[in-house]
C-alpha cells in the first residue's frame, strides 16, 4: 500500500477525535479531514462544515479531495445509507450498509434477527399499540421489564420503569406524544435481566470477526450508577472480570453467529460490530447491537490499540481481515467524561474552557467532544465536552493519573475548568472492586 493517504472522518464527538488521533499515527496517512469535527480535531486535521446527514455533500467532498478512506463515526449516517451512496460512486468507506445498519436502527429487526439465528437475548415482545404494551407491562411486572423504543433515540430510548406510573408515562411519551418521532411507532417490552454490562467492539470484513479487548461504559450521570442515563460518562478497558473463557463463549455464541446470520440473509456487513452485553448467570446475552464504535469506549480502546488503524480499516473493507492485524498493548486505559452544567438535561454552552494546555502527563490525552474553537479559545458547545483519557499499567493507576493529577480538587488557575462542569468520580469502580477481591 502506498503512503500519503487521505482520510475523512464523519462525526464530531470524542470518539471521532480519538479515531483521528489514531489515524494520525498511521504510517499510511498524510491528511485527515473531519466533517464536521470539533475544537480538538482541528489540531490534527481540517474541519469541514458538512452535516453528518448530508450524504450528497459528503460524496462530493470525498470525490473532490480524492479521499482514500471515509470512516463513519456515528450511527445516523449509517442508518441513512451513507455507505451505499459512497459505494455507488466507487468510494472506499468503513461501516455497514443500510441493511446491516438496521441491527442498530431497529430494535425489532435486531430481536427478530437474534431469534432467527439462536443468539442469546432477553425475552422480548413487540407492540404497535400502546394499550397492549401497557397490558404486557402489568403482566410481566413493571420492575421486571425494560421498555425500548424501536428506532434511534440518541441513547434515551431505553427505560427501566420504577413504577406503573413511570412505565405508562414512558409508553405515552414514546408511542402517543412521539418524543422520539417515528422511532416510537413500535416498542419492545423486554425481561429485565441482571449482571454487569460489557461492550464487545469487533472489527469485521463480513466473514471474519475479531474483537478488541472488552470495555465498559458508565451510562448513568451520577456516581454509584445513580440518576438518568447519558450518552456515557466514562469507560475503561480491558474489563478484568471477563475471562478468556467468557471471550470464547462470546465469540462462538454471539459474534460469529451474528456475522454468519447476516451472510445467510445476504447482508454484506463490514466495519464495526458492537455487541452491548449483559453477563448473566446463564451466560452473556445481547442487550443491543450498535453498528459503529461506542463513545466513550473508543477513547480508551484507541489508546490500547497497537495496530495501524488505516491498514486495519482497509482490511475490513477489502475482505482480508486477519487476527494478527488486531493488536492490543498491555496495560489499561480509562476515560472520564467532563459534562456541561445541566447535562443530560438542557445544558449551557459557549463557556471558555481553561487549562487545556497545562496537562503535563504524557500518558494522558484530552479528547474533545462538545467543543469549538473561537479565535484562540476553546468553548463548550455540547453536553459531553471532554474525555480525559489515560493509559497506564493497570486500571487503578490509569484512574489515579486522571483523578489525582488532572482533575485534582480544589481547582487552581492551571486546572481544566469551566463553571458548572461535572464528572463522575468512580469510573472503573467495577474493575477496581473485582481487582481488590482477587
Ligand atoms: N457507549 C454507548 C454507545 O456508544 O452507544
Amino acid at each position: 500500500m502506498s503512503l500519503k493517504k487521505t482520510v475523512l472522518i464523519i462525526g464530531s464527538g470524542g470518539r471521532e477525535h480519538a479515531l483521528g488521533w489514531k489515524f494520525a499515527q498511521s504510517s499510511f496517512v498524510e491528511k485527515i479531514y473531519f466533517a464536521p469535527g470539533n475544537g480538538g480535531t482541528g489540531d490534527i486535521g481540517d474541519n469541514v462544515t458538512i452535516d453528518v446527514t448530508d450524504n450528497d455533500k459528503l460524496v462530493i467532498f470525498a470525490k473532490e479531495k480524492r479521499i482514500d478512506l471515509t470512516f463513519v463515526g456515528p450511527e445516523i449516517p449509517l442508518v441513512n445509507g451513507i455507505v451505499d451512496e459512497f459505494e455507488k460512486e466507487g468510494l472506499k468507506i468503513f461501516g455497514p450498509n443500510k441493511e446491516g445498519a438496521q441491527l442498530e436502527g431497529s430494535k425489532v429487526f435486531a430481536c427478530d434477527f437474534m431469534e432467527r439465528h439462536g443468539i442469546p437475548y432477553p425475552r422480548s415482545f413487540t407492540f404497535m399499540n400502546p394499550d397492549e404494551a401497557k397490558k404486557k407491562l402489568k403482566k410481566i411486572g413493571v420492575k421486571k421489564s425494560v421498555i425500548k423504543a424501536n428506532g434511534l433515540a440518541a441513547g434515551k430510548g431505553v427505560i427501566l420503569p420504577e413504577s406503573e406510573r413511570h412505565a405508562f408515562d414512558a409508553i405515552d411519551d414514546i408511542m402517543n406524544k412521539k418524543i422520539f418521532g417515528t422511532a416510537g411507532n413500535k416498542v419492545i417490552i423486554q425481561d429485565r435481566i441482571e449482571g454487569p454490562e460489557v461492550s464487545i467492539i469487533a472489527f469485521t470484513d463480513g466473514k471474519t470477526v475479531i474483537p478488541l479487548v472488552p470495555s465498559q461504559d458508565h451510562k448513568r450521570i451520577f456516581d454509584n450508577d445513580k440518576g438518568p442515563n447519558t450518552g456515557g460518562m466514562g469507560a475503561y478497558a480491558p474489563v478484568p472480570f471477563i475471562t478468556s473463557q467468557d471471550l470464547k463463549v462470546i465469540q462462538k455464541t454471539i459474534l460469529e453467529p451474528t456475522i454468519q446470520g447476516l451472510r445467510q440473509e445476504k447482508i454484506i456487513y463490514k466495519g464495526v460490530l458492537y455487541a452491548g452485553l449483559m453477563m448473566t448467570r446463564n451466560g452473556p446475552k445481547v442487550l443491543e447491537y450498535n453498528v459503529r464504535f461506542g463513545d466513550p469506549e473508543t477513547e480508551p480502546l484507541m489508546l490500547l490499540l497497537d495496530s495501524d488503524l488505516y491498514e486495519l480499516s482497509m482490511a475490513c473493507i477489502n475482505g482480508n481481515l486477519k487476527s494478527d492485524l488486531v493488536k492490543t498493548k498491555p496495560g489499561a486505559s480509562v476515560c472520564v467524561v467532563i459534562a456541561a452544567p445541566g447535562y443530560p438535561g438542557s445544558y449551557k454552552t459557549g463557556q471558555t474552557i481553561n487549562g487545556l494546555n497545562n496537562i503535563n502527563k504524557s500518558n494522558v490525552t484530552i479528547f474533545h467532544a462538545g467543543t469549538k474553537r473561537e479565535n484562540n479559545n476553546i468553548l463548550t458547545s455540547g453536553g459531553r465536552v471532554l474525555g480525559i483519557t489515560s493509559y497506564s499499567t493497570n486500571i487503578q493507576k490509569a484512574c489515579d493519573d486522571i483523578y489525582n493529577h488532572v482533575l485534582q480538587y480544589p481547582f487552581n488557575k492551571k486546572s481544566i475548568y469551566f463553571p458548572g462542569m461535572h464528572y463522575r468520580h468512580d469510573i472503573g469502580w467495577q474493575a477496581l472492586k473485582y481487582d481488590k477481591s482477587n
